[in-house]
């Protein structure tokens, strides 16, 4: 994959006007013009047995890639050694073709979601090493020209960056990796060939553990062309280290991308978690764009109808774009916000900070200091925060302070929106309390 560049970044840019958050009309684009305009694709997974009506037609219209969610996977196209089922993974691919879509193939050797007779065969290194690479081989000779990025390796670490002892692990150590990358290299040139894994996002021992691998992989003349980084993050923990992490595998020489955005939140959802979640959209979004080799930003199911969360994480969900109505919730106006002309790429602009300054019997006087953290000047401000214990704000000043239940929003007046890089803002207020009176579960800026 490389930057394309359009004129439609220029059309955009002159359609915009400036407003709170500088880029407030790019909400309405598709985001597949925007990313292109920025020279990376934006992709979703989807379950292709869903391509119909308005779930297809916002997959279409949003997004210029595709990832099967799971009909590319070992256990979908071959439950039974040889005979093949392509029905599912097909109609993705055609699905891709009519939208002008690219398609990332997912996945080809991966512990997980295998066939037990894989899983659960009995291997000698070479057996094992034949119907992995024979696998391989008819996968992706079946989509040769098709497929433009492949995950052929998927999650190959443990959490302590050590290979995973899965089937292939445990049979024929690391040589499997490369293995798998030759088969694929062989069986189509042209496609971008990819290890991807999860908790390898920010720097930390598993993504040094991916590092040294990659390392090695290309000091052997193995054919890999980039790393994925699933990225299935928690609300308000997208790592500060995101863009730093990218960059040092781009400066490996290889292609990097963010595959299964998700950012997911304890459930209910409330207003002010979802304008976090906005605000992590954003971050990651950001810090792709920093990086040129960053290919490009998948999000893993774009409708929280479509989404895995739930199923794996009990308790937790609302982790994609849009909700279960397939109404656009705050986190997608998040990625449009950043992928708007004129969007300084980088960390998230701003961050904020609550002080209690000084309390009495059911009152108390809080301060909020707004930081911009960025490298451009902030156009206006909003700050998110929900109390835990029934706080209720009666009078703000410096900001116009609004609070629905448990959150509260604070914006900009018309004299202190604008906030040069490294500069700060703050407002305070007036507010009850009874009880107790803890800092806020949740606070944001964006
Ligand atoms: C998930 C799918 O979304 C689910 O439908 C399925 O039940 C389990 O797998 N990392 C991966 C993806 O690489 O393939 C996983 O997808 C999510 C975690």
């Amino acid at each position: 994959m490389f930057r394309r560049l359009t004129a439609t970044a220029a059309l955009l840019a002159a359609a915009l006007t400036p407003t709170l958050a500088g880029t407030a009309s790019a909400a309405d684009a598709p985001l597949r013009e925007l990313a292109d305009a920025r020279g990376i694709y934006l992709g979703t997974a989807v379950t292709g047995g869903k391509l119909t009506g308005a779930y297809a037609d916002t997959a279409a219209a949003q997004f210029d890639s595709v990832t099967p969610g799971n009909e590319m996977k070992w256990g979908s196209v071959e439950p039974v050694r040889g005979q093949y089922s392509w029905t599912g993974a097909d109609r993705i691919v055609d699905f891709a073709e009519a939208h002008g879509q690219e398609v990332r193939g997912h996945t080809l050797v991966w512990h997980s979601q295998l066939p037990s007779w894989v899983e659960n065969g009995t291997w000698t290194p070479d057996a094992l090493r034949t119907v992995m690479t024979d696998h391989v081989t008819t996968e992706v000779s079946r989509y040769k020209g098709r497929v433009d990025h492949w995950d052929v390796v998927n999650e190959p670490l443990n959490e302590d960056g050590t290979l995973r002892r899965s089937v292939f692990g445990a049979t024929l150590g690391e040589s499997y990796v490369a293995d798998a990358f030759r088969a694929a290299r062989a069986a189509d040139p042209a496609a971008k060939l990819y290890v991807n894994d999860y908790s390898t996002d920010g720097i930390g021992a598993k993504s040094d553990g991916m590092y040294a691998l990659v390392k090695r992989l290309l000091a052997q003349g193995v054919p890999i062309d980039g790393v994925g980084f699933q990225a299935h993050l928690i609300l308000g923990q997208v790592p500060s280290t995101m863009e730093a992490n990218l960059r040092r595998f781009a400066d490996l020489g290889v292609d990097v991308a963010i595959t299964e955005l998700d950012i997911r939140m304890t459930l209910p959802a409330t207003e002010a978690k979802l304008a976090r979640q906005k605000a992590d959209y954003a971050a990651v979004t950001r810090a792709c764009l920093a990086v040129t080799r960053c290919a490009g930003l998948t999000v893993w199911g774009f409708t929280d109808s479509d989404s895995w969360i739930p199923d794996f994480f009990p308790g937790e969900g609302a982790a994609t774009p849009y909700d279960e109505n397939l109404s656009p919730k705050p986190a997608r106006a998040g990625i449009a916000e950043a992928l708007a002309p004129g969007t300084p790429p980088g960390p998230a602009g701003c961050t904020a900070a609550y002080t209690v300054q000084s309390q009495w019997g059911g009152g108390f006087t809080g301060q909020v200091t707004v930081r911009n953290t960025g490298t451009a000047p902030l156009t206006g401000w909003r700050v998110v925060w929900e109390y835990p214990a029934g706080q209720r704000i009666a009078q703000a000043w410096n900001a116009t302070v609004a609070q629905t239940g448990t959150a509260v929003t604070a914006t900009n007046l018309p004299y202190n929106g604008t906030v040069p890089a490294g500069g700060s803002v703050t407002f305070g207020f007036n507010a009850s309390w009874a009880g107790s009176n803890p800092p806020p579960t949740v606070l944001g800026c964006g």
